[in-house]
């Protein structure tokens, strides 16, 4: 059952890792696994405990509910099932695109409107613009050029807005 005071839903959490706080009690941190506290690397731990065990393409709340949804899904295609990168960040499946589109709508769903949110990709083996000709919405600003170390880029998107 959902606290409706939260305000704030990550819907793939994963180990929290760029939670400031990974207790705040304001997020709903959700994933599709949980993970006991398992060595994924020479001395390098990670821990998966989300509040609620669900998938992303198929939200357990309500239309309207957050004020904030952040969306950091899987980014590889091709990587070993038992590969840190793959214990550590997932992997997409076959049909990939779907999924994407699927969660980034689900997002927007849950959002109340004009939330807010914030969607975050490293496009290591896939462009960003193969994923934003997915949604329905083109971002309203961001990184344009990835950060250099990871590829990564963080984008705002607002529900409601048609940009
Ligand atoms: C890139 S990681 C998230 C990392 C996280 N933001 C952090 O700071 O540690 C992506 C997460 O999405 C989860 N995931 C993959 N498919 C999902 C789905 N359909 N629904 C919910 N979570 C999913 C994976 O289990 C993985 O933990």
């Amino acid at each position: 059952m959902i606290d409706e005071k939260k305000r704030i839903i990550d819907v793939c959490c994963g180990s929290k890792m760029f939670w400031f706080d990974k207790e705040n009690p304001d997020v709903e941190f959700c994933d599709i696994r949980e993970l006991p506290k398992t060595e994924y690397c020479l001395g390098r731990y990670i821990e998966i405990s989300p509040d609620t065990v669900c998938d992303f393409t198929n939200l357990p709340f309500a239309d309207n509910s957050f004020c904030l949804a952040v969306f950091d899904p899987p980014h590889l295609k091709q990587v070993g099932n038992k590969a840190f990168m793959a214990v550590k960040y997932g992997k997409l499946g076959e049909d990939w695109e779907t999924t994407l589109a699927e969660g980034f709508k689900e997002c927007m769903r849950v959002l109340k409107p004009n939330g807010v949110l914030i969607f975050k990709w490293s496009e290591i083996q896939i462009p960003l613009s193969q994923i934003l000709s997915l949604f329905s919405q083109r971002p309203l600003f961001g990184n344009k050029r990835p950060q250099k170390n990871n590829k990564t880029h963080w984008l705002c998107f607002m529900k409601g807005e048609q940009a």
